[in-house]
């Protein structure tokens, strides 16, 4: 390549329709400054391509058929974090903007662009590509990495997105909180900073679990939906002295009602933008909020306890899952509370649900209910319990779910690839 190709600003032109890619092609050849590196014709391509050509600015269509445009930037900046998105879409509405705009896209327009105005805003937006290219190829980028999230020249776009774990259970009181909260401690490290959802809005206490006060809950940060970045986040943010970060519910259950659905999960996935692990304590009533947890989760840990009511929730969790599309290998089953004395196995468990059972944790009131009262979770209060070692064991499991299924869209990408470039 030469070096006056090199100064030049790297366009990507991500379009299904080969006229419209054709079109914003042609309003960009006659700019010296500006070279079009690549064009593609859906979602999955552009991905690909983007990761070849890195280029400074992407034109990105919402609407494709097999990924829209959001889940399209999401997944180019992960991996081209310093590519400058621009979405090109014939919607306008506000809701499309916020979403593309968490998702990290830089600016919006409406199709078809006029040619100066397309033209200007990929000059505005290139200057930033370049500046952050550099940050970007420093060696010293690693350091940057260790800064927590909110701190003064934290940067998240070295990171991928993150993974957000949703712990569930039809049924109150079978260990979902206790189990969410020990999880969220095992998988906090400098290298996986986690934070952990209080997802249960109206009846939370994971704050109480680790002995947190703060007037800081989820409704500091739906109150400023429109803003919200890393600096907002570190003031809401609690912190555990483990160093793991908390997001509270609200302090009070009629507070509950200032949290809807949308704004939860666009507060998920601002936080898998941020950190490695998104764990997330769910309410056991099935209704939007929760709805709307499980669809960002990339696991459920869905959780049951050995006895007959229990396993019939699970039941018609599982079936209603069925219902919803969710993906069974995105389910992990855990049994909790686990007592020879209650007459039903594991295995009958398993049998009776046609689901393997992936981790079992054995009962004992007066560990755990001790740990519970303390505010101090067992994984750090009594590490040599078999409760403990059971919860180690699962988050062993729950990584290893991860990769594999990580192997696998690795594995299907390359599949399809062909089909898509022979299209
Ligand atoms: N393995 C266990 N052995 C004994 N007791 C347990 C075990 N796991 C949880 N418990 C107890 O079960 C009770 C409920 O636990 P927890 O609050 O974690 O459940 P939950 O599913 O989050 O409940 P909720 O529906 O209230 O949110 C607590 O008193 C806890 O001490
Ligand atoms: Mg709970």
């Amino acid at each position: 390549m030469t070096e006056v190709a090199e100064e030049r600003i790297r366009v990507l032109i991500v379009d299904d329709f080969a006229e419209t890619r054709e079109n914003l092609r042609k309003l960009l050849q006659f700019e010296s400054d500006i070279v079009v590196v690549g064009a593609a014709g859906s979602g999955h391509e552009a991905i690909e391509v983007a990761s070849e050509t890195k280029p400074d600015i992407v034109l990105m269509d919402i609407n494709m058929e097999d990924m829209d445009g959001i889940t399209a930037t999401e997944a180019i900046l992960s991996e081209v974090p310093f590519t400058q998105v621009i979405i090109l879409s014939v919607q306008s509405e506000q809701d499309y903007m916020r979403r593309a705009m968490m998702a990290g896209a830089r600016d919006f327009m409406v199709k078809p662009p006029s040619s100066e105005e397309l033209i200007a805003t990929i000059r505005r937006l290139s200057v930033f590509a370049r500046d952050k290219r550099k940050e970007f190829e420093k060696p010293a980028a690693a350091d940057v990495a260790e800064l927590p999230p909110g701190a003064a020249g934290y940067d998240s776009s070295h990171r991928p997105a993150g993974t957000v774990l949703a712990f569930y259970s039809p049924k109150g009181g079978v260990g979902c909180t206790t189990i969410a909260t020990n999880i969220a401690l095992g998988l906090d490290t400098e290298e996986t900073p986690t934070v952990l959802v209080d997802g249960n809005l109206q009846f939370g206490d994971v704050s109480v679990f680790l002995n947190l006060q703060s007037k800081y809950s989820i409704n500091d940060l739906t109150a400023r939906m429109d803003d919200i970045d890393p600096e907002i986040l570190e003031d809401v943010l609690l912190l555990h002295e483990s160093g793991l970060r908390v997001l509270a519910a609200p302090p009070r259950p009629e507070m509950a009602d200032e949290v809807n659905a949308d704004q939860i999960r666009t507060i998920i996935q601002f936080l898998r933008r941020h950190f490695a692990y998104v764990v997330v304590d769910t309410a056991s009533t099935m209704d939007d909020t929760t709805l709307a947890i499980l669809d960002t989760a990339d696991l459920l840990i869905a959780i049951c306890t050995p006895d007959i009511p229990s396993i019939k929730d699970a039941r018609h969790l599982f079936d209603l899952l069925h219902i919803l599309e969710f993906p069974t290998e995105n389910v992990c089953f855990v049994l909790n509370k686990m007592d020879r004395k209650g007459g039903i196995s594991s295995e009958a468990v398993g049998e009776n649900l046609k689901r393997e059972v992936e981790a079992v944790i054995p009962m004992d009131e007066r560990v755990v209910t001790a740990s519970i009262n303390k505010g101090i979770p067992l994984i750090l209060s009594d590490r040599s319990s078999p409760q403990s070692r059971a919860i180690m064991q699962l988050m062993g499991t729950i990584k290893q779910r991860l990769s594999e299924a990580q192997e696998q869209e690795q594995e299907e990408e390359v599949k399809e690839r062909p089909r898509m470039l022979g299209r």
